[in-house]
């Protein structure tokens, strides 16, 4: 594992709360075993701190909680916890088994959200912050406390109320901006005031969490980290509540890349940043914009002439890290229908899969399948398979045989289906506006739900007419939500695909889950 950039310099924490404040965002919801996987892979690319959950904000968050307390090896796992005694203690059980556990437990102490979220005076705040430190004391010596909207609190009753955390038994003091509002200058302004004015603040790590509703989450991350503080909270791909968090990958690589004037050091090996990337999209079904900094598909793409040319002369002429050092193979070696079982692996392995024996024969299967209709296949379709072939892993009770529609500018379009159910096939015909919507028809004749489509999005996975699509699609069932994908270079057949992935990973939540309970959560 890649540790310090070089010796010598600050070390800063990696809170990451892909798995907390990620999966609050509307519709990001994971399974049990996509959040073991998210987290398995945080822990072995060196995050310091994972923020598995909410305890008490429903049972998933629970058992999600508990069962990454589990498997962490290196990590600590924190669990999140209101000021109630009742919160304090959901978390306390869940991280029961944990080598290092964590509370989170906040509070809300500005003006606006004291008067009206709350209700509370002061005083009683003070109070609350007292009594729940103390208290998620007894669970660990590892508290973390959060004033909720800090960054819109006074500055003396902030001071106040982190003394009060301290002298309660918190060892890190984190500051959140709640709604996304600081900027840089003032991000550094409240580390640097609670540094001079809090006695002892030197004894706790302080902590920064900043919200993107104004684009300005990693940069306020990076200020308060310059002003002193010793742990970022964050998350892959930035996601999170509204706008998001600050990024994990922005925050790593803009301290390793300007560790000229950001002398500061993590224990994140970037090599694994790109495939934490993508399991966090391909979970969630939120695709990375191709724009986005460091992990998004034109990060490293040069199209232009003159940067081209630049390029060939000497990387850095446009270049300011490496696509190695965030996991991006170095060439990509294109691979098609006469590469073998050895080639693949090891293309593979340099793309972040650990293979065992029998998932490299389900792969290779599918490799071959798609070198025929494919002639060269790119670093991406391989990705997209990885993906797909860990999607169909859910128990495939509804399964599409073949598909047949009939589009173009004489309508109806139509759909003729044969589907699996539970093994028994199914033919049916539909119509549909468009022939997306007589494919999604003609699975509903077969299998009829109430859910709710919130989502169809569909990606082409390289360039060309005979790219594959990439096709999510986000369902909404009494307050589930499910997500599936697929891939093929026919894009019907990819959506059909990802609706019956969609509906099958419904009917396994159905299964393990009563519906989502919707808690009030920070
Ligand atoms: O944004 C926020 O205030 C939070 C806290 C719970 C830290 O997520
Ligand atoms: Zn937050």
């Amino acid at each position: 594992m890649e540790n310090a950039f070089s010796d010598n310099q600050d070390r800063v924490l990696i809170f990451d709360t892909t798995l907390r404040d990620g999966e609050q965002s509307p519709g990001a919801t994971m399974t049990l075993d996509e959040k073991i996987e998210i987290a398995n892979l945080l822990d072995e690319m060196g995050v310091d701190i994972i923020e598995a959950g909410f305890p008490i904000a429903s049972e998933g968050d629970f058992r999600a909680v508990q069962e990454i307390s589990r498997c962490t090896r290196n990590a600590s796992v924190c669990g999140l916890a209101r000021s109630s005694l009742s919160d304090i203690d959901r978390a306390g059980a869940a991280l029961k088994d944990a080598k290092r556990p964590r509370i989170h437990t906040f509070i809300s102490t500005s003006p606006l959200h004291m008067k009206f979220k709350l209700k509370m005076q002061s005083e009683d705040v003070i109070d609350a912050i007292a009594r729940s430190v103390e208290y998620a004391r007894k669970y660990t010596d590892d508290v973390q406390w959060s004033p909720e909207d800090g960054t819109r609190t006074e500055h003396d009753f902030l001071c106040r109320t982190v003394e009060t955390a301290m002298r309660s038994g918190a060892t890190t003091i984190n500051i959140p901006d709640t709604v996304g509002y600081t900027a840089p200058s003032e991000s550094a302004e409240i580390i640097r005031m609670l540094r001079e004015r809090v006695p002892g603040i030197d004894s706790v790590t302080l902590s920064t969490h900043c919200h993107d509703d104004l684009g300005m989450a990693v940069a306020n991350s990076l200020a308060a980290v310059i002003a002193g503080a010793r742990q970022v909270e964050c998350t892959i791909n930035g996601l999170g509540e509204r706008a998001g968090n600050a990024a994990l990958e922005e925050i790593v690589m803009a301290m390793r890349v300007r560790n000229d004037i950001m002398p500061y050091a993590t224990g994140v090996d970037t090599k694994r940043i790109m495939q934490a990337s993508r399991s966090v999209a391909d979970a969630t079904g939120f695709p990375v914009q191709y724009n986005k900094a460091i992990v998004g598909k034109n990060a490293f793409a040069h199209e232009s002439g003159i940067h081209q040319d630049g390029m060939i002369k000497h990387a850095g002429t446009y270049e300011i890290m490496r696509p190695e050092d965030v996991g991006l193979a170095s060439t990509n070696l294109v691979m098609g229908k006469h590469s073998g079982r050895a080639a693949l692996r090891k293309k593979l392995e340099e793309l972040g899969y650990d293979v065992g024996e029998n998932r490299l024969n389900d792969v290779f299967v599918q490799f071959k399948a798609l070198s025929d209709k494919k002639k060269e296949i790119f670093d991406e379709d391989l990705i997209a398979l990885m993906q797909s072939s860990a999607n169909e892993a859910v128990d495939e009770h509804l399964k599409v045989e073949h598909l047949r529609v009939v589009c173009g500018s004489i309508a109806p379009q139509t759909a003729e289906l044969t589907i699996l159910v539970d093994g028994v096939s199914h033919k049916v015909e539909s119509e549909g506006d468009g022939p997306v919507d007589a494919a999604f028809n003609a699975v509903n004749k077969v299998f009829a739900h109430d859910a709710k489509l919130l989502l169809y999005h569909v990606q082409a996975v390289t360039e060309g007419t005979d790219a594959q699509a990439t096709v999510s699609v986000r369902l909404e069932e009494n307050g589930r939500i499910v997500v599936g994908q697929s891939n093929d270079t026919d894009t019907i057949l990819a959506s059909a695909k990802a609706y019956v992935n969609a509906l099958n990973n419904l009917l396994y939540r159905r299964s393990k889950t009563a519906p989502n309970q919707v808690s009030e959560v920070a």
